[in-house]
């Protein structure tokens, strides 16, 4: 087999389960050094020892991403570890469902530093080491929802808009110093909450009717999407959002 990410040094934040985790054991089957993350450290942990057995390479720094010593930290392990971080892998989230006037300014907070602010924070953490090293690449796991707004979950849509401003520009600022940046919008897919069948029966409507192609996406879809955009193949891919949704966006 080709190995697509031979000895990169990849950080991914929130590994500890779904699409995070997927990415994490299909990066280490093609060679890359994986650092995961997050706040569930026995998950964690599960991950990185399903990763040695199978050969591979992979650390986990318990990390929560609103706390900025600790997302801090967790970049700088890479550097510590092996001198560099090639790709950095934006992908917590937390998703509560509310309406939109029923949010508090917690609620609001929390959201938004999670979701948006994690990846800015992280992302010029990493771009302090990459600048130096004259090259990088990250990506974002966005979601179908910066571009299709859905009742419920209107705070998390707003910062999943953000992101994809957050893409374009490093893309457009980095792009002469050797640093790529992507997005991938997801949209529903068998990970996370949609890994609770009485969720799937709940949104049965959205899945079939409200997904052309009529049924959930996968983790393997999302990982074998972030491969590619992280290999060398992809090199003129640069400030894209590459939407993974079953069409999902066009209803
Ligand atoms: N599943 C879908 O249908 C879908 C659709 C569109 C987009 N996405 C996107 O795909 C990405 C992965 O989601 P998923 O579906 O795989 O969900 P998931 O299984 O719930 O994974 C979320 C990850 O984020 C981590 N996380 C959350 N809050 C954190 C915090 N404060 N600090 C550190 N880590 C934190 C969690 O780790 P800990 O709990 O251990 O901290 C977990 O590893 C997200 O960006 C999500 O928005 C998913």
């Amino acid at each position: 087999m080709e190995k697509k990410l031979q000895d990169k040094v990849i950080v991914i934040t929130g590994t500890t389960s779904g699409i995070g985790a997927g990415m994490a054991k299909l990066f280490a089957k093609h060679g890359a050094r994986v650092i995961g993350s997050g706040r569930r450290e026995e998950k964690g942990q599960a991950v990185v020892e399903e990763i040695r057995r199978e050969g591979g390479e992979a650390h986990f720094v318990r990390t929560d991403v609103l706390e900025q010593d600790q997302l801090k930290h967790l970049i700088d392990t890479a550097v510590e570890l092996y001198g560099r971080i090639d790709i950095l892998v934006n992908n917590a989230a937390y998703e509560p469902t509310k309406v939109f006037a029923e949010n508090t300014y917690e609620d609001y907070r929390k959201v938004i530093d999670t979701n948006l602010g994690s990846y800015i924070m992280a992302s010029i953490y990493a771009l302090e080491h990459m600048r130096k090293a004259g090259s990088g690449k990250i990506l974002n796991i966005n979601s179908v929802t910066a571009e299709q707004v859905v009742p419920g979950v209107g705070m998390y849509a707003i910062a999943k808009a953000g992101i994809t401003n957050l893409t374009k520009i490093i893309a457009l600022e980095y792009a002469k110093e050797g640093i790529r940046c992507n997005e991938i919008n997801p949209g529903l897919i068998l990970a996370g909450a949609f890994e609770d069948p009485k969720v799937v029966e709940w949104a049965h409507d959205a899945i079939v009717n409200g997904t052309p192609v009529g049924r959930l996406g996968t983790i393997e879809e999302i990982a074998s999407a972030a491969l590619y955009l992280l290999s060398d193949e992809a090199d003129f891919v640069n400030g894209t959002s590459f939407y993974i949704d079953g069409g999902r966006r066009l209803i």
